[in-house]
């Protein structure tokens, strides 16, 4: 993947107070590379955190949480600016003005929508079938070039570039086309119990994901009952979905060549490569459990880096928000 320079990047994830490898791997990673040399702009989405129930109660504490594993993951508050949606009006906002001329029949397709409603029939709501049209909200608003995503995003992203040339057609050139930025080794980590599935939250049972602040035995203990195929072959090529997941997973904590994993374990059983993978993992959230540590109890502190956060992103997206009010006739 080669690293985009001088971009505006956007990107968010839903405060549910952890996070998995899946979303570490296949987004956080990357926003961390992407900091450096674009001007970054990373979003917790409490407003989408809604659209399915949820406990008021305990939503501002899984924001700070979230906030406080993004600083600790290595998102850098004097590089990117970090903030909640709900903090910068202009979300809903626009949200609203795009929903004004979004088809019914997009939002039909979005097959996010189509299992959370499977999962919620009786509760499923407006805004849960909206929720797309607030992530192009997001997303326009910055005026962005890249979203880095895991694969399940890129259906979100083609339509919100499809709601921007729409925009842009009927009204005036006011939005840029944004693209999504996957990396194809890791948009899709599966779920360690079932390796035709992808590891989620959601999931009914916690040995298919390894969340950030997983303790090392429970890291060794899911790596250890991971299923894997009977024929023992690790190779990127010839394994099946359990195994292949595992070494994807293998190759995106330790950055080897696919060759040297491959050489590393080629006359190695699951034992010996499972206890490895474990290792591998271990060693790279311990630091980002430690900073968690430390970071978490200063509430004081957090508060102020998501208000300096949203003070910078007001700035731009009320900029956004105002053009598109003047060629909307609301100015
Ligand atoms: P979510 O947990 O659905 O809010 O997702 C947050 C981010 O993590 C999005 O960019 C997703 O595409 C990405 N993501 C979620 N699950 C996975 C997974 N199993 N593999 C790779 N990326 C994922
Ligand atoms: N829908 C995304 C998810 O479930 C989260 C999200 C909301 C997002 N707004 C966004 C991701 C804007 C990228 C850009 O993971």
């Amino acid at each position: 993947m080669t690293t985009p320079k001088n971009k505006v990047v956007f990107s968010g994830l839903q405060p549910s107070g952890t996070l998995h490898i899946g979303n570490y791997l296949g987004a956080i990673k990357q926003w961390i590379t992407l900091q450096e040399n674009n001007s970054a702009f990373y979003c917790i989405v409490d407003e989408h955190a809604i659209t399915v129930p949820y406990d008021p109660a305990s939503l501002p504490t899984t924001v700070l949480d979230t906030a406080a594993l993004y600083l600790a993951a290595g998102l850098d508050p004097n590089q990117s600016t970090i903030f909640v949606q709900s903090h910068v009006p202009a979300h809903a906002q626009l949200a609203w003005l795009l929903a004004t001329q979004t088809p019914l029949g997009e939002l039909n397709r979005m097959t996010q929508f189509k299992e959370k409603s499977a999962n919620h029939q009786d509760r499923s709501t407006l805004g849960l079938f909206a929720y797309p049209v607030l992530q192009a909200a997001d997303i326009l608003l910055y005026q962005t070039n890249i979203v880095p995503v895991g694969e399940d995003q890129i259906q979100h992203i083609e339509l919100t570039r499809d709601i921007a040339k729409r925009f842009n057609n009927k009204f005036d050139a006011v939005f840029t086309l944004p693209e999504a930025l996957v990396n194809k080794n890791t948009a899709r980590i599966m779920s360690l119990t079932d390796p035709n599935k992808k590891m989620s939250k959601s999931d009914d049972t916690a040995k298919s994901y390894i969340t950030l602040t997983d303790t090392a035995d429970a890291i060794r203990k899911k790596i250890s009952m991971a299923v894997t195929e009977t024929e023992p072959n690790f190779s990127f090529t010839n394994s099946g979905p359990a195994v292949t997941n595992l070494l994807a997973i293998y190759q995106a904590f330790s950055e080897q060549s696919v060759q040297d994993i491959e050489n590393q374990f080629a006359s190695s059983g699951y034992q010996e490569f499972k206890s490895s993978l474990a290792d591998l993992i271990i060693e790279h959230l311990s630091p980002i459990q430690e900073r968690f540590q430390t970071i978490r109890p200063d509430t004081k502190h957090l508060e102020e880096v998501l208000a300096d956060g949203a003070a910078k992103a007001a700035q731009v997206a009320t900029k956004t928000l105002a053009i598109v009010h003047e060629k909307m006739g609301l100015a």
